[in-house]
């Protein structure tokens, strides 16, 4: 790598219904962060339609590379590679990402770097704060995984803990439907919450008696919410959807803080970061930080725009998978699922 012109990496993301596109230089420095989202399309539907998903992605995608080029103030002959997702996420959607990412790199002659998902979110924080601490952990929690992972170094990690059922995004996404507040629903919930009670409904909190044990759940609480639901309007009472929200809000926050503080303990970290969509949780990020505080702990989160799918951590992880000397060929394959085991996220008991 060049060490005067700084190295330009565009990053590619496409697991869902974002299309994304970003330059970073030299794996933190974000030169620009475009992002198109699908709202209007799957909004009716209260759910991502695959298809299309992927539709949309064909349609934009060559103009959200093009912004994310010319808003960096770079042209395309100055970008040094192509990271791109091509693991985990909606495979219709991740091909088209995958597609775009190999053009670019074959017609450039530069080096592509495939990359997972799941280990992209965890640069979403790596990518502002180069010299961050290792080891810390990472609480990855978004629409379909909640992930504890002990980030050791750059490319070696240690899963502490994950989801048993729907991650923590999705029980945000269901519960909003059941109150009608609409899709996606992690953001609606968390404003609705600002105005409600948080100790009004006593909610389970799952697991969190269960002492080493870094798994989560978070069905057992669906459930509830939606049984309080049925039971408050069986009984002729109004529903206080403020207070319902954020007495659903601060059971996931307590579950998701509690176990993290505890496993940092138990590990050792100086610090703690927070990755994926949820990680934009405005209750979240205070009592996670305040726990964090109380305990010595220094604790990160993302801006807002790198908490959920960005190109920016895809370029970012591709930089340092790029200096490890790890490329990817032109055969390079799209898959909606991976084990998170080939990235060297093995599952340990601490
Ligand atoms: O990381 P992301 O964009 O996509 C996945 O990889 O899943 O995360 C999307 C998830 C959705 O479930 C959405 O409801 C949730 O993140 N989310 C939030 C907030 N903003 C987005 N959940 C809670 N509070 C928020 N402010
Ligand atoms: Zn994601």
């Amino acid at each position: 790598m060049n060490n005067k012109k700084p190295f330009l990496i565009l990053g590619i993301e496409t697991a869902c219904d974002d299309t994304a596109a970003a330059i970073v230089a030299d794996g933190h420095q974000t030169l620009s962060n475009i992002i198109w989202t699908q709202n209007d399309v799957h909004k009716r539907f209260e759910g991502i339609v695959p298809e299309l998903a992927a539709r949309r992605h064909m349609e934009v995608m060559n103009y959200v590379v093009a912004e994310a080029i010319s808003s960096a103030g770079v042209s395309l002959n100055d970008i040094n590679a192509v990271g791109v997702n091509c693991k985990h996420g909606l495979l219709r959607s991740i091909i088209i990402g995958v597609s775009a990412a190999k053009a670019l790199a074959f017609s450039l002659s530069i080096p592509l770097i495939g990359i997972h998902h799941i280990e992209g979110h965890i640069y979403s924080n790596i990518i502002g704060n180069p010299n961050i601490e290792f080891p810390h952990l990472c609480l990855t929690v978004a629409g379909g995984h909640t992930l504890l992972i002990n980030v050791i170094n750059h490319g070696q990690y240690q899963l502490l803990g994950s989801t048993l059922d729907d991650g923590a995004g999705e029980a945000f996404d269901k519960v909003a439907k059941y109150l009608g507040l609409g899709f996606p629903g992690g953001r609606i919930i968390d404003e609705l919450s600002v105005k409600g009670n948080p100790d009004a409904i006593k909610f389970p909190r799952p697991m969190l008696d269960k002492k080493n044990n870094y798994d989560f759940s978070f069905s057992g609480l669906k459930t509830a919410v939606k049984n309080e639901i049925h039971k408050t309007i069986s009984s002729g009472k109004e529903l206080n959807i403020p207070d319902l929200a954020a007495s659903f809000q601060q059971a996931v926050v307590d579950v998701l803080v509690n176990k993290t503080i505890n496993a940092a303990r138990e590990t050792g970290v100086k610090a703690i970061t927070l990755a994926g969509g949820v990680a934009a949780n405005r209750k979240l990020r205070n009592d996670l930080t305040e726990a964090g505080y109380n305990d010595g702990l220094k604790v990160y989160y993302p801006s807002l725009p790198l908490c959920t799918d960005n190109g920016a951590m895809v370029a970012s992880l591709s930089y340092y998978k790029l200096k490890r000397g790890i490329t990817s060929s032109f055969d390079l394959d799209a898959r909606a699922s991976s084990p998170l085991s080939d990235e060297g996220l093995v599952k340990i008991a601490i």
